[in-house]
């Protein structure tokens, strides 16, 4: 959350790459922008509320500097005003930061009472004020720098300018990411790679507790010993192809559309050697025990993949939610294997799981999207997904390579096969449902005040990721629920006229979930069912019905996701939201 970005090299770069960064970092919080930048030896600051490109309207003449920060923010502390927009500045320094600093609150009172007075609500301006008062009794920059980390408590990506060096940008870093791009006689400050990688693929990753300075010709970093670490310098692989609409109205459009062929290409890196594919995994066979451990979609993907590796490998798996795991009691076992599942690989409550788990000395398997993100690095195994850049903040492509992975995971380690006719069949139906529009439905639900998707098991999984996707996209308030579990309380919401989505793929309990669907349908609800070809019967009672054509058993959540994931696009769509950018939300979650 919040995107970082910084430059020091050429004069007549630095606007560019300050605003080119920051529109490619908007997906991680949109709700201000702001940059610093040297005009001779003073700090200039420019912020405004909303998007980046508000931010553009204030750059009256083009900016000549060679060095500058900037920032796109996701609002913890205080509301997004253009006081509470980044950069902060005190004394000397201008900073911006990614992250929340937990002891903001006792500092500011410290710093009040030795005459500080604050402007905004933030805890970045308080991180500010005391790099200015460390500064005025030590004169030493870096020696600043690494008196405020002991201080602070939280999380922190700092950029930092200051007028007593107008050729450089400092940088601190404490669990939120942040790396230096490294180019020639110009070097970067991001968030994340992509958000350079038209400049530069060459990078440095700064870990946690480090700091340093950044100048156009080098890079000196140091640990909390205050020495100097010696980085190496990485190459990224990925492109920015993926990072383009190509044509499409929205990023979740585009990203759907790449859906069969992610699908296809994971298969088939599978499929090649299947030996070669599980080398770099751990041998399940060893495990007793496993929990998996998510945010959001990708713990939606955990529960589905908790059904595979329960049913394929028999081994008991516990999905959990990374906000509630890191604070509940671990029980550790050296025959427990820890999954974390995550798109961006750096949302901090999945990460902070990671390192707790690590620290009990289990093993731990990364499913990740974002080739060399934090949690793909400390993880004792990885398995990438393969996606492809995600842009829209509503996760579509990168899910569903999260539950093919698991598939992958069952398929490689038990006996279970599948065809490849199986694997070719389902793309055709994820083609097919692509092009497929639910006018009557999307019209039938924008303005219901209300809706209830419900399913039993696997479908539970998928009622609740269909869910999620329709109302962060659409604002539309939904809820999914356990179908056997509405009579214990919210059957009483049902009303004439409730729209209640039904999912029902499960041979094995359609006919307990259909009773429940009948239970609503006799309390006035107005019935959307989804349901499998094979399970179709003559369900007339039902108000709508989409039918997933034949696909396999262990394929059918990759199909059954599809059309609610459209319907859910389509319905934000008629409302006209924001839909890759859906109000306070961020693609990387880098708070707590
Ligand atoms: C919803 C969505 C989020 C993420 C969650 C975890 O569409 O994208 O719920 O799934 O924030 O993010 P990652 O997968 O990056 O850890």
């Amino acid at each position: 959350m919040c995107g970082i970005i910084g430059y020091v090299g050429k004069k007549d770069k630095t606007q560019s790459v300050l605003m080119d960064g920051l529109t490619n970092l908007e997906y991680r919080g949109y709700d201000s922008a702001g940059i610093a930048y040297f005009d001779s030896q003073n700090i200039e600051i420019l912020k405004q509320k909303g998007k980046v490109h508000t931010l553009s309207s204030l750059i009256e003449k083009p900016i000549s500097t060679c060095c500058g920060i900037g920032h796109t923010r996701w609002a913890t502390h205080g509301k997004p005003t253009i006081l509470n927009a980044h950069p902060h500045q005190h004394g000397k320094f201008a900073l911006v930061h990614n992250g929340i600093i937990e002891n903001a609150d006792v500092l500011k009172t410290k710093l009040s009472e030795e005459g500080y007075q604050f402007y905004s609500d933030t805890d970045t301006e308080v991180a500010v004020a005391l790099l200015d008062c460390f500064y005025q009794r030590n004169h030493d920059i870096l020696l600043s720098i690494y008196e405020l980390m002991k201080r602070l408590e939280g999380s922190y990506a700092f950029a930092i300018l200051c007028e007593d060096d107008p050729d450089s940008i400092y940088i601190a870093k404490n669990e939120s990411p942040l790396i230096v791009g490294v180019g020639n006689l110009e070097m970067y400050v991001a968030s994340d790679v992509p958000a350079i990688l038209q400049e530069t693929s060459k990078y440095i990753i700064i870990e946690d507790m480090e700091y340093g300075k950044v100048e156009k010709d080098g890079v000196h970093i140091y640990n909390m010993e205050q020495e100097e670490v010696s980085k190496e310098i990485l190459t990224f692989e990925g492109t920015m192809d993926s990072a383009k609409k190509n044509g499409y109205a929205h990023f979740m459009l585009k990203e759907m559309m790449e859906e069969p062929d992610v699908l296809k290409n994971l298969f088939q890196s599978y499929w090649k050697d299947p030996d070669a594919w599980k080398k770099n995994l751990p041998d399940f066979e060893k495990y007793r025990e496993i929990d998996i451990v998510a945010c959001g979609s990708a713990y939606h993907a955990g529960m589905i993949g908790k059904c595979y590796l329960e049913n394929y490998l028999g081994i008991p798996v516990a999905v959990s939610l990374a906000s509630e795991y890191r604070y509940q009691s671990i029980f550790s076992r050296q025959d427990k294997l820890v999954i974390l599942v995550s798109q961006s690989g750096e949302t901090a409550d999945t990460l902070a799981c990671l390192k707790l788990v690590q620290d009990y000395g289990m093993d731990t398997l990364a499913i990740v999207n974002v080739v060399g993100s934090s949690i793909a690095r400390i993880a004792d195994y990885v398995l990438y997904t393969n996606a492809g850049y995600e842009i829209a903040v509503a996760t579509t492509k990168a899910y569903i390579a999260q539950v093919a992975s698991f598939l992958l995971i069952a398929l490689a380690f038990s006996k279970t096969h599948l065809e490849l006719e199986d694997v070719k069949n389902l793309y055709v139906v994820q083609k097919q449902f692509l092009e497929k529009h639910y006018s009557e439905i999307v019209n039938q639900l924008s303005d219901a005040s209300r809706i209830f998707f419900i399913g039993r098991q696997v479908d539970y999984a998928i009622a609740m990721e269909a869910s999620l996707k329709l109302k962060e996209i659409s604002y539309l308030m939904s809820d999914a629920y356990a179908a056997g579990e509405l009579k214990h309380g919210t059957i009483s919401l049902i009303q004439e006229g409730t729209p209640v989505i039904a999912v029902v793929t499960d041979p094995n309990i359609a006919e307990k979930t259909i009773s429940n669907i009948k239970e609503v349908k006799a309390r006035g609800a107005y019935v959307i069912l989804i349901i499998s070809s094979q399970l179709d019967e003559s369900f007339d009672w039902c108000d709508q019905k989409i039918v997933i054509p034949k696909v396999s058993t262990l394929l059918m959540p990759l199909a059954t996701i599809l059309p609610l994931q459209m319907l859910a696009y389509d319905i934000a769509l008629a409302k006209g939201c924001d839909i890759d950018q859906p109000r306070n939300l961020a693609k990387s979650v880098t708070v707590e």
